[in-house]
C-alpha cells in the first residue's frame, strides 16, 4: 500500500473494525523497516498496551528500539495546556487580574469540550514538533465521528484565532491612540495568539500535503461500516482531506467453508461490490478474518503482510 510510506499516516473508521490492530501492524512494520517509528493513539478507550502487552505512557513508551508507543491522555493534556496558558498570562495580565484570570481557567477546563481541545493541542504538537524526530508517525484514532472533528479543527480554529487576531488589532489601535498618542505598542496577547495561528497553518500544510500525510479508512464488508466511511470520506473531501485507501478488514478466508459460511459469504459478496461501486477511485485492500484475536506480534506480521499485498486472499 503506497500510502504506508508517508511520514504521517491517520487509521480512522468506526469501533471495532480495526483500526488499532491496522494501525500497529502498519507500526511494526515500519520499525521493522529500520524506520524510527512512533504510534500514537487518540482514541480515549485506549488498547495499543494490551496489543503490545505492556502499559504504555502518556509521554511514550519504547517498545523495540525504532517503536515508541503513546496512548495521548486528554486529562493531563488539559492540565499541561491549562499549565502553559496560565504561565502565559503571568506575563501578560494586570497582576490583580491574575486571580480572577486563574479561576476562570480552572473552569475551563472542565468545561465541555476541554478534553477536545487538549487531545488536538498535543495531536498538533506532534506533526508540527515531534515530527523531526521520526520517519513514521501513525494516529491511531478514535471512532470516526470524533476523527473528523480533531481534523476538521485546524480550519475551524484557524478561522476563530483569524478573528481573534482582527479584534485584538482594532483594540490595540484604540489604545495606542488613546493612551501612547497613536504610537503602536506591542500587545503581547495578540503575539501569543500570533504564534498560534502560526503553527496551526503549519499544521494545516503538513496535513493537506500528499507527499507527507496520508488517511487510511479501515471498514468491514457490513452495511453500517460502509454507510459510516461513505459519510466520513465525503465530510473530510470538504476539508481537502482526501483518503486514498481503505483496508476491507474481516473478510471470509477463502478456504473458510460450510453452508453457515456460505450464506454470510453471499452477503458479503454483495458489500464487497458495493463498497467496490461507492469507492471505485480508493486503493482496496482485504485483509481475512483470523480464526482467533489479533494479540500477538506474530498475528501483527500476517496482518501486515496482507496490507504490503505479500499476502492475497
Ligand atoms: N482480521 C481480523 N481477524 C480477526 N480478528 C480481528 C481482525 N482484525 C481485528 N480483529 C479483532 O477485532 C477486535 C477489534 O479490533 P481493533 O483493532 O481493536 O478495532 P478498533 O481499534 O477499530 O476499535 C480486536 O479484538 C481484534 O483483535
Ligand atoms: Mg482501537
Amino acid at each position: 500500500m503506497e500510502e504506508w510510506n508517508k511520514q504521517i499516516l491517520f487509521i480512522g473508521g468506526k469501533g471495532g473494525v480495526g483500526k488499532s490492530t491496522s494501525a500497529t501492524a502498519i507500526a511494526w512494520k515500519q520499525a521493522m523497516l529500520g524506520k524510527k517509528t512512533l504510534l500514537v493513539s487518540t482514541d480515549p478507550a485506549h488498547n495499543l498496551g494490551d496489543l503490545f502487552d505492556s502499559p504504555i505512557d502518556r509521554k511514550g513508551t519504547r517498545i523495540s528500539p525504532s517503536l515508541t508507543v503513546l496512548e495521548i491522555d486528554p486529562q493531563f493534556e488539559t492540565e499541561t495546556y491549562i499549565s502553559e496558558v496560565k504561565e502565559n498570562m503571568k506575563h501578560i495580565i494586570h497582576s490583580g487580574w491574575l486571580d480572577e484570570v486563574n479561576r476562570l481557567l480552572d473552569t475551563a477546563r472542565v468545561s465541555p469540550g476541554a478534553d477536545e481541545a487538549a487531545m488536538f493541542n498535543k495531536v498538533i504538537d506532534i506533526v508540527v514538533e515531534e515530527r523531526k524526530q521520526y520517519d513514521a508517525i501513525i494516529f491511531d484514532t478514535a471512532p470516526t465521528g470524533h476523527t473528523i472533528r480533531l481534523l476538521s479543527l485546524p480550519e475551524l480554529m484557524g478561522v476563530w484565532v483569524e478573528s481573534m487576531l482582527q479584534k485584538r488589532k482594532k483594540t490595540n489601535e484604540h489604545y495606542s491612540k488613546l493612551l501612547h498618542d497613536g504610537e503602536r505598542v506591542d500587545d503581547p496577547i495578540y503575539q501569543v495568539l500570533k504564534k498560534r495561528q502560526e503553527k496551526f497553518a503549519h499544521a494545516r500544510t503538513i496535513l493537506l500535503d500528499n507527499d507527507q500525510t496520508g488517511f487510511i479508512f479501515v471498514l468491514n464488508p457490513e452495511r453500517l461500516p460502509i454507510l459510516e466511511t461513505k459519510k466520513a470520506i465525503n465530510l473530510l473531501d470538504n476539508y481537502q482531506l482526501f483518503v486514498k485507501s481503505l483496508i476491507i478488514n474481516k473478510v471470509l478466508p477463502n478456504d473458510a467453508s460450510g453452508e453457515y459460511i456460505e450464506m454470510r459469504r453471499k452477503h458479503e459478496r454483495f458489500y464487497l461490490q458495493q463498497i467496490r461501486e461507492l469507492f471505485p477511485r480508493k486503493h482496496l485492500c482485504e485483509v481475512p478474518l483470523f480464526s482467533k484475536d489479533i494479540s500477538f506480534i506474530s498475528d501483527l506480521e500476517i496482518f501486515s503482510s496482507y496490507l504490503e499485498g505479500e499476502a492475497k486472499q
